[in-house]
């Protein structure tokens, strides 16, 4: 008997990776192993985005080191990193058995059905082009995420996915209709639409080019029932009217856009090579709040790139303050290898840009915190997902936004939308009451 032991780290493409993989395992008699001690194969879906990632999962390699001494595994090592490191892997980890880039994911599974746990690195395709699989939710997941984008051409001077991930390919949406039909069948109630850059979507295969807002037109025509509709990820530069439009237009695409703005001020902005100015960017957000009014806004900001002032640093609070985001992911920049601003001196010392990283968590704490306390007493539609792990009288559930909601309920409400009124705040969790 086969059975696997499956480790992901990183983004939500990894994780649609991983479930992509993980089906067809299951599809084809192996089993979940209980822990990785009993595992025939480990596989470690990997990401290389910061040093502290990649770090854990070195610590993860060592870790099956050791358990392979006692009960012999394959260990696999997949995704950004393996890709990245993937010459150095057998001098740096001679634990690891095999290493399965990301232009070779769909070879994986083909091997370890030929061979079991016996594969050997030597017989892994390099085709250097990236194949989207053709499904990515378990069977009886309620919430999908469906990549339909794959890859990034801007080359962010910190970023080293262009260089893991490749150049931009966008889905073939006959495939994504397929994958679409089989989960709105299964009465799937999430999808998230992912991409690196989901909004520069472009396919011209045969036939007029499809964009981002035109793919949404076609996939709303053939699917006028469609549950909550998601993307992940929006780039500023690629946020069309078009696209706004889209927004407003059909009531399934959830009000929830993760732009992620990065820094407040025009000179890091440019030595990211993020392609917009501040303004630029202020006057995007406004423009979306005016179609869309109660649109939730989600961004990443990363502190501390090379030549980061004290003031440059007091553009982007002040920016935090001006457009008030819903929601924001913080970072502190780590050079990456290979990367345009690796070559540019890490001037931020590290206590500094902790202390940065500190102030910028603390305000956006605090905003987020007094947007969502400004709606307590309204109405919204919420996802339930999960038993509460602190008390199994209630039930965790996702509103539009993204954000947590926790009202009491039980097993029978697990995949359902509710109506709750929003009660109060517990943490950054909405406390709720059924509202129907
Ligand atoms: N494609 C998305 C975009 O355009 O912003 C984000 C992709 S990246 C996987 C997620 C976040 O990681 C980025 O938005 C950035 O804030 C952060 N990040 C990327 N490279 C980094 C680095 N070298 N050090 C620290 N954070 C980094
Ligand atoms: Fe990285 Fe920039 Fe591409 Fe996002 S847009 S994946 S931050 S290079
Ligand atoms: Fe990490 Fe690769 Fe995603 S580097 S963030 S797993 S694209």
């Amino acid at each position: 008997m086969n059975r696997y032991w499956l480790e992901t780290y990183g983004c939500q493409m990894n994780k649609a990776e991983s479930n992509s993989l993980e089906m067809e395992m299951l599809e084809s008699g192996w089993t979940a192993a209980e822990s990785a001690e009993e595992a025939d194969v480990v596989i470690l879906n990997t990401c290389s985005v910061r040093a502290t990632a990649e770090n854990r999962i070195w610590g993860r390699i060592g870790k099956f080191k050791s358990i392979k001494k006692k009960h012999p595994h394959t260990l696999v090592m997949m995704g950004c990193m393996a890709e990245r490191l993937k010459d150095d892997i057998g001098r740096l980890a001679p634990a690891v058995d095999l290493v399965v880039g990301t232009f070779q994911k769909n070879t994986l599974f083909r091997l370890l059905q030929q061979a079991g746990a016996e594969v050997a690195s030597s017989k892994l395709d390099e085709t250097g082009d990236y194949r989207f699989s053709r499904r990515h939710a378990k069977r009886d997941d309620y919430k999908a995420l469906v990549p339909i984008m794959h890859g990034c051409n801007n080359f962010c001077s910190y970023c080293i996915v262009p260089y893991v991930r490749g150049r931009e390919t966008s889905r073939n949406p006959e495939n994504l209709f397929k994958e679409m039909d089989d989960l709105v069948n299964r009465g799937v109630r999430e999808i998230t639409l992912l991409g690196q850059n989901v909004n520069s979507y472009t396919f011209s295969e045969a036939g007029p080019t499809l964009d981002f807002p035109g793919l949404l037109h076609e996939l709303f025509r053939r699917f006028p029932d469609a549950p909550w509709i998601r993307f992940l990820t929006s780039h500023p530069k690629d946020f069309s009217d078009e696209l706004i439009d889209c927004m407003s237009a059909y009531r399934a695409l959830c009000r929830h856009i993760h732009l992620p703005v990065q820094h407040g001020s025009d000179k890091i902005l440019r030595a990211m090579n993020r392609k917009y100015t501040r303004d630029i960017y202020i006057a995007l957000v406004e423009k979306i709040r005016r179609k869309l009014p109660d649109v939730r806004l989600g961004t990443d900001i990363l502190i501390g790139f090379p030549g980061e002032t004290e003031e440059d640093f007091r553009l982007t609070l002040d920016l935090l303050n001006r457009i008030r985001f819903d929601d924001a992911f913080t970072y502190y920049y780590n050079p990456r290898e290979g990367t345009k601003a690796f070559e540019m001196e890490d001037s931020v010392p590290e206590k500094v840009k902790l202390e940065r990283l500190g102030e910028i968590i603390e305000l956006q704490r605090s905003i987020t915190a007094e947007k969502k306390l400004r709606r307590v007493g309204s109405t919204e539609r919420v996802l339930v997902e999960e038993i509460s792990r602190k008390n199994e009288c209630e039930v965790l559930a996702r509103t539009e936004g993204d954000e947590m909601a926790v009202f009491p309920g039980d097993s029978s409400d697990l995949g359902t939308f509710r109506t709750v009124r929003l009660t109060g705040l517990r943490g950054g969790t909405f406390t709720a009451a059924a509202a129907e």
